[in-house]
């Protein structure tokens, strides 16, 4: 359904996740509930979400010559995933996270260390560049390197491409990185991390996006959880509503369920806002799943949810 390709630029990493009731405090040791491995990383969970949504998905990245990378590549191929800029590392092992799940909320701790996707470079961005420039958007997030997150929304602006960055790890960011950005999506501890400012309520969020427009990003989509997310520009400012798909059983993924699905929908030339709507009820059957990419919905799955408020 989609008509051009999306890019995405990101971290595949294993995730290693572990249920239980409590956090363990430095020293200790817990029994936990419940244990499971499964491909991840935002990048790789967002380009997943994208490709079951329907979008023609190019993830650019690198990964280890190890089980891990073996793992990232299959889930690739068997997902549709175009791999032809998935690079690999001769001495560095793949990304793995260390996923901490309250057992009764679905909430989540995590810990990400990238690997060889950290050693992904410049020069293997622009190998990318022919394929950047045909896209129907670029989405990033900021678990690569910032010089390298910088150089890939580059590339695409420099080919009039429309830009999303996930500011998923947050941190404070400079004026000259989000003047880049055409769609900003931080979630409200990453909308803080950016301005400074708590982001709890609708009001805080559209102050926060009031400034990050004021310091140079066109849109900014803060996600707000289990009641949905704020979408702002110069021109609109809409509340979209969450979805809810049935029981939550895990919140990891569920960030990027939306940002997937709101880079197919753009792809498809929705609305900003039409766009975030999708992502939602993408994000709101992921959370009734556990893992991260494979908790990610079928395009049926969402349309039914959009149309009849359940997805099956
Ligand atoms: O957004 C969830 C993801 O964050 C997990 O899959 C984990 O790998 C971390 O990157």
């Amino acid at each position: 359904m989609s008509f051009q390709p999306i890019v995405i630029m990101g971290v595949f990493a294993m995730d290693l996740a572990f249920r239980t009731p409590v956090m363990p405090a430095w020293g200790e040791t817990l029994r936990g509930a419940d244990f499971r491995m499964g491909p991840g990383g935002k990048g790789s969970n967002q380009a997943v979400a994208a490709a079951r949504l329907g979008g023609d998905v190019y993830f650019i990245s690198k990964v280890g010559n190890d089980n891990f990378g073996a793992l990232a590549r299959q889930t690739h191929r068997s997902e549709g995933v175009h791999a032809d800029f998935l690079f690999e590392s001769a001495g560095s092992s793949t990304g793995a996270a260390l996923i901490v799940v309250d057992e009764a909320r679905g909430e989540n701790a995590i810990v990400v260390v990238p690997g060889a996707a950290d050693e992904l470079t410049l020069q293997e961005i622009d190998m990318a560049e022919r394929q950047i420039s045909s896209a129907a958007c670029l989405m990033t997030q900021l678990e690569l390197p910032l010089p390298l997150v910088e150089h890939g929304l580059k590339v695409a602006q420099r080919h009039g491409i429309p830009t999303i960055l996930n500011p998923a790890p947050g941190c404070a960011l400079p004026d000259s990185l989000l003047e880049l950005c055409d769609y900003l999506t931080p979630n409200e501890s990453e909308a803080t991390a950016l301005t400074g400012l708590p982001v709890q309520t609708w009001e805080q969020a559209e102050h926060a996006a009031e400034i990050l427009l004021a310091r140079g990003v066109r849109n900014v989509v803060v996600t707000l959880g289990d009641r949905g997310a704020l979408v702002k520009n110069t021109q609109l400012t809409a509340r979209v509503d969450a979805f809810n798909a049935g029981r939550v059983v895990e919140t990891t993924g569920a960030g990027d369920a939306l940002n997937g699905g709101f880079a197919v929908g753009l792809s498809e030339g929705m609305d900003v806002v039409s766009a975030v709507r999708f992502g939602c009820a993408a994000a709101g059957i992921s959370v009734t799943r556990p893992g991260t990419a494979p908790s990610m919905p079928r395009r049926s799955e969402v349309d039914a949810l959009l149309a009849n408020g359940r997805c099956g």
